[in-house]
């Protein structure tokens, strides 16, 4: 405590009494985790200039659904609310519109529609929710149409939209949902559209479904229940022999007292034609399993929201990879899981036995008696297997689960949309790349390296505004991922490999498409691998090794010398503010003194950055060193003088480039503190403290007579509050939500974020 600060009057001990306070309240500084799981390493808001996002929209259009890439990869189409476009992506930058063509609603479902009491401001439109490649000249396309499910080819020419000739609209219902709420999904193989939806305006009758083409039109039957009421679809994935649908819906095969919902996989045989005596027009080959995501220890994540496949080259086997939440909450927020399943886990499964529901109990227990042959459900049934037929109308639910394994679970998210690709790094290693769009408009970046579980590379809060991400579109050529929304569509660039600053952090940031060029010394982004002079390191992230100059062996630590030394000149009476950025949120932060540790005494760590109080000897080196991965290395140097008494800058120093810089002040001095206006939240929280401490120790002193009379020549003493203090306190006070209860001394820290972007 024994400063003797130059030019410090008698009465400024309260800037140190401040300074004292800020110290207890603020260090150390407080993190703000998301829960278990991986933190994204970097977190973009919306509208961060390091990670510029393109977007496109359309003045009078809105809800931007449904995205579809064209063949040759350089067109968008889009279908929006009563119309769909064409976008020509070819070019960087933002997409631009090629055409347009509009596909609303007929006035007469409109008026239908408004009158089956649904509202005709938010969802008697028709929304586009299948948009697929039909041929080269055709796109086949289906809406709500106002409650009343149409579809209709499309024209192309030149991938240009050729107008929607009415009398070419027919009926949508089971390819398209009545509900632009409800969940759908349609895959098109072999000309023929493979869809998973409700079927009817209440939103209670589900159906699988397979229309166009030369083969009949097939259907699950309603009243067989082969799916719940409830059924809400999310994929369909083709196969070789077979197309899998993804869904959700109550599962009745356990017995629990709650609504409990179970994750599916159904799969019917491309080769189905439907039964001949029985099961006319229905699905002959209909079967369906439990999918079962978990955690060792942690409730199921039992609602599948998107799955989507990764072909695999083999010798490896195809796996679908799928995001999961959970239908329970713990403490208040969802979590979240992405798990892969293999093929061939999905085949066997179905190959398995069958579970059957004993009508007498109600209870679904396995099938033990015979098995026909050919076996039912199989794709070898044949339009006239009878035996097989009357089997699987009630036996289509295999006994076994299919069990993912997990990648990547994290509280706190809720993951609604993935898409998956691979990047080969450096190493010519292939790393799985997921995308995660979540329920409030960001996008996750996770990376898969060997067989360890994913990590996340960054978050980009994506939508202005939060809102789930219901599409998103890989366009591999374009090295981009496109995302639909209320308002547009966004076109996000797979990274942006220029926000790391050094080889360092190009290198602990383990993001498979950037790695360090030695030459131009920048991250860039890979393009050609096996460019021998980039430096990466997927495996361990370790910059210590890919960082290290000359040859390779060398211990030399690459980065324990500052690239650049910012020079801050004392000012008397201020409070001196080093900031030290942090980039990562993997990293921990701490600042040194030279070879010391920061004095104690006259210096807080606030929001990561440096408060000094002048003193004797507070000059000199004072570094912000982060360590991540076990590897630790300076963000930012500070060189702290002062006019009158210029200080020898260490020889070791010498030679790094130095750059005089401003850094923000805190004046202290005479009775009154002035502070500038974006120093609010510190100066509020030493008002804070001020007020807390005068009203606790006046609360002691006044309980005994004695001290009551020391006490208040203490107050008088160095004078009250200023006035101008009062306003903004109390309005903090009037701000906070009634039911929110802030005890602990961390909400004081966030209080003050809120705080300071509201002044400032
Ligand atoms: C990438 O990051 C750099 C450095 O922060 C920034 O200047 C640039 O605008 C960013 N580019 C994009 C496309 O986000
Ligand atoms: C919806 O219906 C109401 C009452 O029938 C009408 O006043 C309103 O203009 C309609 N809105 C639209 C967008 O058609
Ligand atoms: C594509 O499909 C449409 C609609 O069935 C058909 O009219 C057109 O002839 C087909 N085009 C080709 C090239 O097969
Ligand atoms: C915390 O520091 C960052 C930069 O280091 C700055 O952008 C932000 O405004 C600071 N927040 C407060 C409350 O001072």
């Amino acid at each position: 405590m024994a400063l003797s600060a130059p030019g410090l009057d008698p009465c400024s001990f309260r800037g140190l009494f401040f300074f004292q306070l800020l110290l207890l309240l603020l260090s150390p500084t407080t993190t703000m985790g998301s829960g278990p799981g991986p933190m994204p390493r970097v977190k973009y808001y919306a509208g961060d200039g390091r990670r510029a996002l393109s977007f496109f929209h359309q003045a009078g259009l809105q809800d931007f659904d449904t995205l579809l890439l064209s063949g040759d990869g350089n067109t968008l189409y889009v279908g929006a609310r009563e119309a769909i476009l064409a976008l020509n992506i070819q070019d960087p930058g933002v997409p631009r519109l090629k055409n347009m063509i509009s596909w609303p609603a007929s006035d007469r479902k409109k008026s239908e529609c408004a009158l089956k009491k649904k509202s005709n401001e938010t969802q008697c439109f028709n929304f586009i929710r299948v948009l697929v490649s039909f041929n080269e000249t055709h796109l086949y396309a289906c809406g709500t149409f106002a409650f009343s499910p149409a579809c209709t080819f499309i024209g192309l020419q030149d991938s240009h939209l050729l107008p929607i000739l009415e009398d070419k609209v027919i009926e949508g219902k089971g390819q398209s949902p009545f509900d632009p709420a409800h969940k759908h999904t349609a895959v098109l193989v072999d000309g023929m559209l493979y869809s998973g939806t409700m079927n009817n305006f209440l939103g209670s009758e589900p159906i699988l479904m397979r229309t166009l083409g030369s083969q009949p039109v097939l259907k699950t039957d309603t009243f067989l229940r082969w799916l719940h009421p409830d059924a809400s679809f999310v994929a369909a994935i083709p196969s070789t022999q077979v197309v899998y649908f993804f869904f959700e819906e109550t599962a009745s095969e356990f017995d629990f007292f709650e609504r409990l919902h179970t994750s599916r996989v159904a799969r019917v045989c491309k080769n189905d034609v439907g039964g001949e005596k029985l099961l006319q027009k229905k699905w002959t080959t209909f079967l369906k399993a439990q999918l079962l995501c978990a955690q060792e220890g942690q409730l199921p994540f039992n609602v599948i929201r998107h799955a989507v496949l990764l072909p695999a080259e083999a010798p490896s086997v195809p796996r679908v990879y799928a995001v999961f939440t959970s239908q329970w909450q713990v403490g208040g927020t969802r979590s979240s899981a992405v798990c892969a399943f293999s093929l061939t886990d999905i085949e066997r499964v179905f190959k398995g036995k069958y579970k059957e529901l004993n009508k007498e109990t109600s209870r679904w227990t396995t099938y033990r008696g015979r098995e026909t042959d050919p076996r039912p459900g199989s794709c070898s049934v044949g339009p006239s297997s009878d035996k097989a037929l009357t089997f699987m109308k009630d036996h289509f639910l295999m006994d076994e689960q299919v069990v993912g394994a997990p990648l990547l679970v994290k509280s706190g998210v809720e993951y609604t949309r993935l898409a998956v690709e691979t990047a080969q790094g450096l190493d010519g290693q292939s790393h799985l790349v997921l995308y995660l769009g979540t329920s409030t408009g960001s996008l996750h970046k996770a990376v898969m390296s060997g067989s360890r579980s994913a990590y996340l590379v960054e978050e980009i809060q994506i939508f202005p505004d939060p809102e789930p991400v219901h599409n998103l579109q890989l366009a591999p050529a374009q090295g981009a991922i496109f995302a639909g929304f209320s308002g547009g569509v966004w076109k996000v660039p797979r990274a942006n490999c220029s926000v790391y600053e050094s080889c360092v952090d190009c290198v602990l940031a383990r993001d498979p498409h950037c790695a360090w060029d030695l030459e131009s010394r920048t991250c860039r982004l890979l393009s050609n691998p096996n460019l021998r002079i980039w430096k990466q390191d997927m495996e361990r992230g370790n910059p210590e090794w890919a960082c290290a100059p000359g040859p390779m062996g060398r211990s030399h630590r690459p980065q324990s010398r500052p690239q650049l030394i910012k020079e801050v000149l004392v000012v008397p009476n201020s409070i001196l503010e080093l900031p030290c950025p942090h980039m990562s949120a993997l990293a921990s932060y701490r600042w040194s003194h030279g070879k010391a540790a920061i004095p104690e005494t006259s210096s807080a760590v606030y929001n990561g950055s440096l408060l000094l109080l002048p003193h004797d000897g507070v000059g000199g080196l004072y570094q912000c060193v982060a360590t991540e991965n076990g590897f630790s290395y300076p963000v930012v140097s500070y060189w702290v003088d002062s006019q009158d008494q210029p200080l020898a800058m260490d020889p070791e120093l010498a030679g790094i480039p130095r750059e005089r810089v401003e850094v923000p002040l805190t004046r202290v001095g005479g009775a009154a503190i002035a502070a500038q206006r974006s120093y609010w939240p510190h100066f509020l929280v030493v008002t804070v403290l001020l007020a807390l401490v005068l009203s606790g120790a006046l609360i002691i002193l006044l309980a005994s007579p004695l001290g009551a009379l020391r006490a208040r020549g203490k107050v008088q003493g160095c004078g009250s509050l200023p006035p101008g203090e009062k306003a903004p306190l109390s309005r903090e006070q009037h701000q906070q939500p009634p039911k929110e209860h802030r005890t602990s001394a961390s909400d004081v820290d966030v209080d003050n974020n809120h705080l300071g972007t509201e002044v400032a």
